[in-house]
């Protein structure tokens, strides 16, 4: 771990280092409809810090790597992945959100090393074959339109290096016969037309096939069946996982691993960590 985080493992609050953009970034946030001091608004980075960083600190030992952030929303993987020292591009679909990511950066400090950008669903990105060390998908792939899903993962694929990492992690999973995000349930075992008419376009959401997942990065080393889910277990310690519920993952291991499927691919919010092949 690096010295940064053990400073701020103290702190109950990441500092706000720029309290013109707080007061953009509030603004902002009021005058579309969110309330600035919501979870998932203003309190987004540290919620982040008490996760994503965690993975971060265990999978990046490399100083000063060049990350993507894919659907980074108000960004707050992104101040996360740079208050670690990282350079980040971060990039969404949604104006609001983008707009909201370079005023979060701009409040943590971190604006030097975030660059956000608005991007189309399912278009090229405007960056060079490997340009990425890393990318991280951080509860984002169940969120991209079904149609484009193949589209993106070949994009990811050719943005990142030979030999790079692909975190995916808070992922809501078809699997699951609860919904993480929204809670309901069998939400996702119907099809998307019935799923749509019952819930409503804007309202239907679904998680995304794991399976689906690897199946397009096939050729990807899955690092936690690698290391036979030493790195995801300390993970989950970390992010402060039960005693019980560390049971039965374990559990589910001793099953599924020989079988060539990590134990991350299974809960209803689902992760895998991948080692693009050199
Ligand atoms: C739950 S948020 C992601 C949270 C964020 N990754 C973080 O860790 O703070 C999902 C985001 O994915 C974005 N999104 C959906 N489809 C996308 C796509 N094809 N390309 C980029 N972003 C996308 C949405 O606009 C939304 O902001």
């Amino acid at each position: 771990m690096n010295e940064d985080a053990e400073i701020r493992d103290s702190e109950d609050k990441i500092p706000i280092k720029d309290f013109g953009a707080r007061e953009k970034f509030r603004n902002l946030s009021l005058s579309s409809g969110y309330n600035p001091d919501d979870r998932w608004i203003g309190g987004y980075v540290d919620y982040e810090w008490g996760k994503v960083r965690h993975i971060l600190d265990l999978l990046v030992k490399e100083k000063h790597q060049t990350i993507l952030e894919f659907g980074c929303n108000i960004g707050a993987t992104a101040v996360v992945t740079a208050l670690l020292g990282h350079s980040v591009e971060a990039v969404d679909i949604d104006k609001f959100n983008a707009d909201m990511a370079k005023l979060n950066a701009l409040q943590y400090g971190v604006a030097d090393r975030v660059n956000c950008h608005l991007v189309k669903d399912g278009e090229r990105l405007d960056f060079n074959d490997g340009y990425f060390d890393v990318i991280i998908c951080n509860s984002v792939l169940e969120y991209v339109e079904y149609d484009n899903f193949s589209t993106v993962m070949k994009e990811l694929d050719r943005l990142l290096k030979p030999g790079g990492l692909l975190i995916i992690t808070g992922t809501s999973n078809r699997l699951s016969p609860k919904e993480v995000h929204r809670g309901r349930w069998f939400i996702n075992y119907l099809p998307t037309n019935l799923g749509k008419i019952i819930w409503g376009k804007g309202r239907y959401q679904r998680g995304v096939n794991p399976f689906r997942v690897m199946h397009a990065l096939k050729h990807y080393v899955n690092l936690d069946l690698q290391d036979n889910g030493k790195l995801y277990f300390e993970i989950k310690k970390r992010f402060g996982l039960s005693a019980k519920a560390m049971a039965i993952l374990k559990l589910l291991k001793k099953i599924f691993h020989p079988l060539g499927i990590s134990v991350g691919l299974l809960t209803p919010s689902f992760s895998v960590n991948l080692r693009k092949p050199q």
